[in-house]
């Protein structure tokens, strides 16, 4: 393995950039007046507009060579055959398999995928039947209203987030709510106002050792045994979602209630699994198979389409020409929806537990800048909030703006449809980050010559738009599909391995070793460091032990 940035690929995008950097967005449309047909593209029901960025087809020509070098092409035929390319764990990579059709073949180290994939489909698709028609009922006899998932990181980021996306699609009068954290307040919180008796309860863990999730479901196995005055109760109340029966088992949940998945799925794209049976109690097993459908369309897109037209390769290689030309620090996502409003939380997780690397596969040091840091609020919320920095700010910060063009709802406003002036808005932006406003347009409307400079919006600030005809099940994995696939098209330059985390253990295990120095009547007798030992004696100290 070589390293990209030594490449003459690397070396021309640079000498580029050098070229292109000091040019305006107003120049290059005004130079090429069918960019914004061209440099556009459709997949999977989505549609992105990719001219208003700092980039011209030199631009892109440069960035495909790049991609050739790195040899994207063979590494998506790798993942796609279910080779072992998470090479510190020695796994194949195969979420695409969660959602393959049943008719499709793929055998991985002498496994049948794709009928284990629906075996496991068909049981949650049975189990989610009986909870949303009331045959399967808890302990006392009524049927489940509410189920709460319990389980973090992968195994809680994506479910939250698709259950809040697909919001308008729950038909079964089951809502769901989500446990995370080790903070006690948010177990107390989201156990508030339930009624036990309705209550479902789903562990949810691909390894079943994570101590946040274990420590939260005792507590509401707890609740629940208080409440319904039997032990007995659990077994119709809580169910497993895991790929180890052993611990399912240990920790006292039936086997046949555990749903499973397998080693070459990564936790932070394991929603489309198991990992999501919250979701498919909500909406019905139908609506998750057409978000299944969504998912593999984007797949077989990103799979065959020629990498000029592939949407997943041309957004990652454009993530890699501001992150590591133009030393953009930042990326934001800004969906125009509030029911994606977790959606840039989801994409932390998937791109920065993925990317936050500084080794690449082979083990040495990678020299490039990996790692592009997803952030972003809901338009219009942002722009009432942050937007001014992306607009007048010194930073560079590119943008994501997702939109769609029916609403589920929608009301009339003074103004005409609300639905309408979300997307007035999101067009406005993108615009407004391009082409700004200058000095002299400004001056032009009679703005006192003290105030010009501060009105001043210089643009040039580059976007994709993604357009979407609607939020449905089917398009929102079709979206997901694709930051899964750029998160790829980005590991791939870089020549990291964006499956494994080993950067999460260290403070796992640091965590267990201090807890007894927080609780012990002892003084703490050794901590890690001095600093860390004297937060310990004035925590202590503030817990009056
Ligand atoms: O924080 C690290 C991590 O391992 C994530 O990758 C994962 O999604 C999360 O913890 C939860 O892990 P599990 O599903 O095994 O409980």
């Amino acid at each position: 393995m070589t390293d990209i940035t030594e490449s003459p690929e690397w070396s021309a995008l640079a000498e580029h950039h050098t070229a292109l950097a000091g040019r305006h967005l107003r120049e290059l449309f005004a130079e090429d007046p069918e960019r914004a047909e061209r440099m556009a593209v459709s997949a999977a029901d989505l549609y992105l507009d990719y001219s208003k960025h700092r980039a011209t087809g030199e631009t892109l020509r440069l960035l495909l060579a790049l991609a050739e070098r790195a040899g994207l092409r063979e590494r998506i035929d790798a993942m796609f055959r279910g080779d072992h390319i998470n090479v510190s764990e020695d796994r194949a990579v195969l979420h695409e398999a969660l959602r393959l059709p049943r008719d499709a073949r793929l055998t991985v180290d002498g496994q049948d995928v794709v009928s284990d994939v629906h075996a496991v489909l068909d049981k949650m698709s049975g189990f989610s039947d009986r909870v949303r028609s009331g045959e399967w009922t808890g302990f006392t006899g009524k049927p489940i209203t509410t189920v709460v998932n319990i389980g973090i990181g992968g195994s809680d980021l994506g479910p939250a987030m698709a259950y809040e996306a697909l919001a308008d699609y729950a038909d079964a009068g089951i809502t769901a709510r989500f446990v995370s954290n080790i903070d006690p307040a948010d177990i107390s919180g989201k156990l508030k106002g339930l009624d036990p008796e309705q209550t479902l309860f789903i562990v949810a863990s691909k390894t079943f050792g994570t101590l946040e999730t274990l420590t939260n479901a005792k507590v509401a196995r707890q609740w629940l045994v208080d409440a319904l005055g039997d032990e007995k109760a659990v077994s119709r109340h809580f169910v497993a979602v895991s790929t180890n029966a052993q611990r399912v088992a240990d920790f006292g949940i039936d086997t046949d209630n555990m749903f499973g998945f397998w080693d070459w799925v990564g936790g932070r794209y394991s929603y489309d699994g198991a990992i999501g049976l919250s979701l498919m109690l909500a909406v019905g097993p139908e609506r998750f198979r057409e978000m299944l459908s969504g998912f593999h369309a984007m797949d077989e897109h990103f799979r065959t389409a020629p990498f000029e037209q592939n949407m997943p390769v041309l957004m990652g290689l454009l993530g890699i020409w501001y992150n590591d030309f133009f030393g953009a620090q930042t990326r934001a996502v800004l969906p125009y929806s509030q029911r994606l409003h977790r959606f840039p939380a989801y994409l932390q997780q998937l791109t920065m537990e993925s990317n936050g690397k500084s080794v690449r596969a082979d083990g040495a040091p990678v020299v490039a800048q990996t790692g592009e840091i997803f952030w972003g609020e809901p338009g219009t919320n942002g722009q009432h909030a942050f937007y001014q920095l992306l607009h007048q700010g010194t930073r560079l910060v590119p943008a994501d703006f997702i939109g769609f063009a029916q609403p589920f709802e929608d009301h009339d406003s003074d103004e005409g449809g609300m639905h309408d002036l979300l997307t007035a808005n999101l067009l406005a932006q993108t615009s407004a980050l391009a082409f700004g406003k200058t000095a002299e347009e400004i001056a032009a409307e009679g703005t006192p010559a003290e105030v010009v400079s501060h009105k001043v919006m210089p643009g040039n600030r580059p976007t994709n738009t993604i357009l979407v005809p609607k939020l449905t099940p089917a398009t929102l994995g079709a979206l997901v599909a694709l930051y899964e696939h750029i998160v790829f098209v980005e590991g791939t330059i870089w020549g990291i391995d964006s499956f494994d985390q080993w950067g999460v253990e260290l403070g796992k295990v640091m965590a267990k070793d201090l807890a007894p120095a927080l609780t012990s009547a002892e003084p703490p007798a050794d901590a890690p460091d001095a600093s860390t030992k004297e937060l310990v004696r004035r925590y202590r100290e503030l817990r009056g032990r």
